[in-house]
């Protein structure tokens, strides 16, 4: 017979049947009631186990954490909490967890602190919050699969290890073959590149963009969806060294296009979640209302997780060029006594977290698409505009979470793109492949990146961002 998942035997019509599950038990009540959790839902399956029938050396084997079997017929049950029990005729088990080794650590049933899951990221995904928002996770992309598919758009596995840094920004993580001690020198006591692996410096890439441009100018449309890295030394609660990145790129698309797909995308992408996932969105959803309760009246959320993304689906982003947003944010008090801690004085001035989220979250109060930003806060390739200052580059900003998107229109132009290279010492020879592109048959293209646990992030409403990805990489933290 083959075993059956519990989020199938849980929606099941099929009762009186026997059954064969296997899972971890999540608690053993009166040497009686299994709670059997298997990973595919949040819900437990109760096992009733025969306790007169069930030799005693089986039944001192059942303890929390260890994996087993059990075969019988599904029954509805007479106990409150579930429809459906199972009526447990063979146990076996498959895997022991010895109870006072159980005892040290989070599978011991009671409420442990994210901080201290994140000590044992390993065992973590045995309780039902990280079940949930796993799942969650798991499902956000396979609807990223799932709607560039249906738009027509080429999935394009861009490469881990590169010569360039995309994004000019100096935050890579180089890669060699040497061990460190051993690194050859040139005579003048530089690193050797050429005796490396590849012959020349490389390193983790930032971001598959510059490679994903030149596929969209064969494919017309393609998008990336892999790890990127970054040696930023970020402590923040959204910022990871290793992060999962969605980029596509678009030919023959200009800056609105690429604005009215982000929005579309995000709104597709969390549409499908909330048709998908209600069970674990509903978990997640009161685990925040009890952490609301114990806050101050003032500082709740103002909508419940479901109706949140709800809200993002049905409504527009609202869409404000930097110039605007600058205009506002100094006509703008934060609050009645404070202004922001870094107060913006000129136009060309990068904006900080407080200024994006004060738009997002206190004037507007929705997403924000941010656009034509100068031009010296900007990567190298974004298309200048007209006016020789501001580029078409856009950010999406989002509530609780500050930007979650960054893209552009692509500079096209061969000589443009050359002069700005050279302006930002960006090394010519190096990306010899990249001016080919707008050398053969160039023409109007953007895209954009959008940080897939930033969107993990807000589609659980969780608060840390090492909360979201299975095992997290930030500065000194590599442990598992
Ligand atoms: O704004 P970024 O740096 O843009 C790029 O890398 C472009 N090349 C993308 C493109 O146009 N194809 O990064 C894009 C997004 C950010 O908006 C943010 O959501 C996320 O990636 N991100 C991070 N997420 C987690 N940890 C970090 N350290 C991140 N850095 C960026
Ligand atoms: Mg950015």
């Amino acid at each position: 017979m083959r075993d059956t998942k519990i989020a199938d035997l849980l929606q099941t019509e099929h009762l009186l049947q026997e059954y064969t599950v296997k899972g971890w038990v999540r608690a053993f009540r009166s040497n009686r009631f299994i709670a059997l959790n298997d990973g595919s839902t949040l819900h437990n399956l109760q096992c009733v186990v025969d306790f007169d029938n069930t030799p005693e050396e089986v039944l001192k084997r059942i303890n929390i954490g260890a994996a087993i079997a059990v075969k019988g017929e599904l029954k509805e049950s007479e106990g409150k909490g579930q429809r459906v029990e199972i009526d447990v005729k063979e146990i076996e088990i498959l895997g022991e967890a010895n109870p006072d080794e159980v005892k040290k650590t989070i599978l011991q049933p009671k409420r442990h602190s994210l901080e201290k899951l994140r000590e044992q990221a390993h065992l973590r995904v045995r309780t039902n919050t990280f079940g949930a928002i796993m799942r969650v996770r798991s499902k956000l992309s396979y609807a990223v699969h799932q709607y560039f598919n249906q738009k027509g758009f080429y999935y394009v596995n861009t490469p881990i290890i590169t010569g360039s840094d995309a994004e000019g920004a100096g935050e890579m993580f180089k890669v060699t073959n040497f061990n460190l001690e051993d690194l050859p020198k040139t005579e003048d006591g530089k690193i050797d590149f050429k005796q490396d692996f590849f012959g020349k410096e490389t390193n983790l890439t930032v971001s598959g963009q510059l490679e994903a441009e030149a596929y969209a100018m064969g494919l017309g449309q393609v998008y990336t969806f892999g790890p990127t890295f970054r040696a930023e030394n970020s402590n923040t609660s959204r910022h990871l060294a290793e992060f999962w990145m969605i980029e596509p790129e678009m030919a023959f698309c200009d800056l609105d296009g690429n604005m009215d797909l982000a929005e579309e995308f995000i709104k597709y992408i969390l549409n499908y979640v909330l048709e998908n996932c209600d069970n674990d969105l509903e978990f997640l959803e009161n685990r925040l209302i009890q952490e609301d309760k114990s806050k101050p009246e003032k500082d709740r959320a103002p909508m419940q997780l479901r109706e949140k993304l709800r809200f993002i689906t049905e409504n527009n982003f609202k869409r404000v060029s930097y110039t605007e947003a600058i205009e506002i944010l100094r006509n703008s008090k934060p609050n009645k006594k404070k202004k922001f801690d870094y107060v913006i004085e000129d136009w060309g001035a990068d904006l900080q977290s407080e200024h994006e989220r004060y738009l997002v979250e206190k004037h507007f109060k929705c997403p924000v698409i941010l656009f034509d930003y100068p031009a010296d806060i900007k990567a190298f390739y974004m298309r200048l505009n007209e006016d020789g200052k501001t580029v078409r580059a856009m950010d999406v900003l989002f509530p609780g979470i500050g930007e979650m998107v960054g893209g552009s229109q692509r500079e096209e132009r061969l000589d443009v793109l050359q002069a700005k290279m050279k302006e930002l010492d960006v090394d010519e020879k190096e990306l010899w492949w990249y001016l080919d592109t707008r050398k053969f048959g160039t023409c109007v293209h953007s895209g954009f990146g959008l940080g897939f646990e930033r969107l993990v992030l807000f589609a659980t409403g969780m608060s840390n961002i090492r909360d979201v990805i299975p095992f997290p990489r930030t500065p000194k933290n590599a442990e598992f």
